[in-house]
């Protein structure tokens, strides 16, 4: 007989599992998702992996009460993780093992999750596009924004100039949290520390603009913000520019409220498609704004 998952606190042992858990997860959706198109599902590279390790370790060392999985006899069957940051909860990641979804395992987990961000004004959440996670955050009260990337070599010859853009580092990070607290009125406070040691970051910080992004490996933006849409602008360029002229890059995570990154991305000669949400709760979609799929 099958034996109902316990749902339990994350604990710093279960990061492997749980890394592996979301990659299966993660690479079952794309596989469903974009059975017939581009891109093709692939595992994380040991890079990312071991990226995404980090990122959970830091969640959990900072919000373990935001932290759960879902156990039965064969190991962990489901994970939810969230964190807290100035009155706004944000959903870090939230898996259930293929072949285990759509029995009530991840209402379980949300809920436990939710009740941490308990007292909380916001809420923010990057949502795939599997239609049981949209249900949930739906019926969880959140709104959805429809949400777009843009994938491709960026066109070389249309990089232009960009001179007020400066190497940024940890004695940024209160010109950061500021930013935040303008764009998305809450800061990441905690977590520009780890994302400081983790991701190139460049910085704009004149009195006609301030803001910054922290770029991708392979080029294009792992979160970026900005006063405004000009100093964003010259940002995402920026984030550009360090792709390599024979590697994809992307520019993930964009609403319809930040058409001013859909035309650099188009300038740059890069395809759009839709994606998934940007769900929401007492907010608006920020902008000028590029969110991170873990933090927001
Ligand atoms: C999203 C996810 C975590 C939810 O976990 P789960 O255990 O499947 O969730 P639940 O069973 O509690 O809820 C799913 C809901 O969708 C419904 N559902 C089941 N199959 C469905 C389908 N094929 N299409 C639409 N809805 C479906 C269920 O009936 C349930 O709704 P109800 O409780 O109102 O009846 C899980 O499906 C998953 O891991 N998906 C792939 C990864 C992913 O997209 N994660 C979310 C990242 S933002």
């Amino acid at each position: 007989m099958p034996v109902d998952p316990v749902i339990r606190p994350m604990r710093l042992e279960d990061v492997p599992d749980v890394e592996r858990l979301t990659a299966e997860g993660f690479f079952e959706l794309d596989r469903r998702t974009y059975a017939r198109s581009w891109p093709e599902p692939t595992l994380r590279s040991d890079r990312a992996a071991a990226a995404w390790q980090r990122r959970i370790q830091h969640t959990l060392q900072h919000d373990p009460g935001g932290c759960w999985v879902a156990e039965d006899d064969a190991g962990l069957v489901g994970v939810a993780a969230s964190l807290k940051r100035e009155l706004m909860w944000i959903l870090a990641t939230f898996v259930v093992r293929p072949g285990e979804q759509g029995r009530g395992v991840g209402r379980q987990l949300l809920d436990a999750a939710l009740s941490y961000g308990r007292g909380c004004l916001r809420g923010m959440l990057s949502a795939s596009a599997d239609p049981k996670a949209a249900r949930r955050y739906r019926l969880a009260g959140f709104t959805l924004h429809p949400s777009m990337f843009m994938s491709g070599t960026v066109d070389r010859s249309t990089l232009p100039v960009v001179e007020r853009v400066r190497e940024g580092s940890t004695s940024d990070i209160d010109l950061m949290n500021s930013v935040d607290r303008r764009v998305r009125d809450s800061a990441h406070g905690v977590d520009h520390e780890l994302l400081t040691s983790m991701y190139r970051l460049v910085v704009v910080d004149r009195s006609t603009g301030s803001g910054y992004a922290y770029v991708e490996p392979s080029g294009g933006p792992y979160l970026l913000a900005a006063t405004n849409r000009r100093t964003a602008t010259d940002l995402l360029w920026e984030t550009l520019a360090t792709s390599s002229p024979d590697e994809q890059c992307s520019i993930d995570h964009l609403t319809a409220a930040n058409e001013w990154a859909l035309d650099v991305g188009l300038e740059a000669r890069l395809d759009l498609h839709t994606n998934g949400y940007l769900a929401l709760r007492g907010m608006r979609p920020p902008s000028p704004y590029i969110h991170s799929g873990h933090f927001l």
